[in-house]
């Protein structure tokens, strides 16, 4: 057995408010404790979108009365609320832009309307950002014209993690997570696992783009799920929406490739704690730990996650590591693929 402090999200969709028949904040928290996360940062694109004071209330008081585990919740920028945002910056974890396409109404569609964000947001507080291929690099760019730190969410391609690289060694304030998905995962899974279910965003790339991300490892801060519940007969309709379930899998897929030599165990813990807490500036929790068995060999299911949406693109694979137990504040909040805690027991993280 081996203890691990309580790992940290940083991309996480819960579907509440406005389609909770995929996740609410019940089900979410209960996944993030089976996965050994303790705390996650919400995205801005539920039904209605965070990115306003109103929306803000709303969400904050589904997600007080129904997480089980820490969160921080992503404010979303779009075309108009640049003024009012001066006022949330001290609310939010972070202002999420989408410069490219995904699931919800919060996409920037022209480069003029990242602007206003770019110099507005607060230089120290977290701009993230939903960049892909070009989009990416002229983010990367404004981060620099503007001087202002920028985190670069779930990089999926060789070409994206060479332009952060050459950012990062030219000094530049970017900082880049990359989710499971899309290290464990490729175009060469989409026959198997069927169009809808393997739709995601961004796509699932090529076998080289996924061995570009295990090479570039070393400049990788965080490894993200990008947990985006869909339902199986949304995932098998005509328009099946993107987005993977990742809470449950992604420790178990890390601990894996500890287990086969390809990453250390620090820096898995690096990737899943320190740097997440550093970025996000996320408060220790005291008396936090997750034991895990790193030999535990067995086949990844959806029939044991707490997750409502009831899936996995991961259905059968054998993966070594298993979660045994969590304690959050000194409680025993998970064991043995039982969620302890009750609902409303999950803090908020606010900015300092
Ligand atoms: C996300 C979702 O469903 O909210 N889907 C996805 O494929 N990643 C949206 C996003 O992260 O862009
Ligand atoms: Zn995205
Ligand atoms: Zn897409
Ligand atoms: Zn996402």
């Amino acid at each position: 057995m081996i203890s691990l402090p309580g790992l940290i999200d940083v991309h996480v969709h819960m579907r509440e408010p406005g389609a909770t028949h995929k996740e609410d904040w019940s089900t979410g928290t209960a996944a993030a404790l089976a996965g050994g996360i303790t705390t996650v940062l919400a995205m801005p694109n539920t039904a209605p979108p965070l990115v306003d004071a109103t929306s803000l209330t709303r969400v904050r008081m589904a997600a007080a009365a129904g997480a089980r585990c820490d969160f921080g919740l992503f404010i979303g920028a779009t075309a108009t609320n640049t003024t009012l945002l001066d006022r949330l910056s001290s609310e939010g974890v972070g202002l999420k832009m989408y410069l490219d396409h995904t699931y919800g109404p919060l996409r920037l569609e022209h480069m003029d309307s990242w602007l206003p964000h770019f110099s507005g947001w607060p230089a120290d507080r977290p701009l993230a950002a939903h960049a892909e291929g070009r989009s990416l690099a002229a983010a990367i760019l404004l981060a620099d014209l503007y001087k202002r730190p920028l985190h670069l969410c779930h990089v999926s391609r060789e070409e994206e993690i060479l332009v952060i690289r050459r950012a990062k060694e030219r000094g530049l304030p970017v900082t880049c997570e990359v989710a499971p998905h899309h290290l464990f995962l490729c175009e060469d899974d989409i026959p198997r696992l069927g169009a809808g279910r393997a739709r995601v965003c961004p796509a699932l790339a090529t076998a080289r783009d996924r061995q570009a991300l295990w090479d570039n490892m070393d400049i990788v801060d965080c490894i993200a799920t990008d947990h985006a519940p869909h339902t199986p007969a949304e995932k098998d309709s005509d328009e099946p929406p993107p987005g993977y379930p990742g809470l449950e899998v992604a420790l178990p897929l890390m601990l894996t490739a500890v287990n086969q030599g390809r990453m250390k165990l620090d820096e898995l813990v690096d990737r899943l704690y320190h740097n997440p807490r550093r970025i996000f500036g996320i408060p220790a929790q005291p008396e936090t730990v997750v034991e895990v068995d790193p030999d535990d060999s067995h086949l990844l299911t959806a029939a044991e996650m707490q997750s409502r949406c009831g899936w996995t693109p991961y259905e059968g694979m054998k993966v070594s590591g298993r979660v045994r137990r969590v304690v959050l504040r000194g409680e025993l909040v998970y064991q043995d693929g039982k969620v302890l805690a009750s609902v409303g027991t999950g803090r908020e993280v606010r900015p300092a």
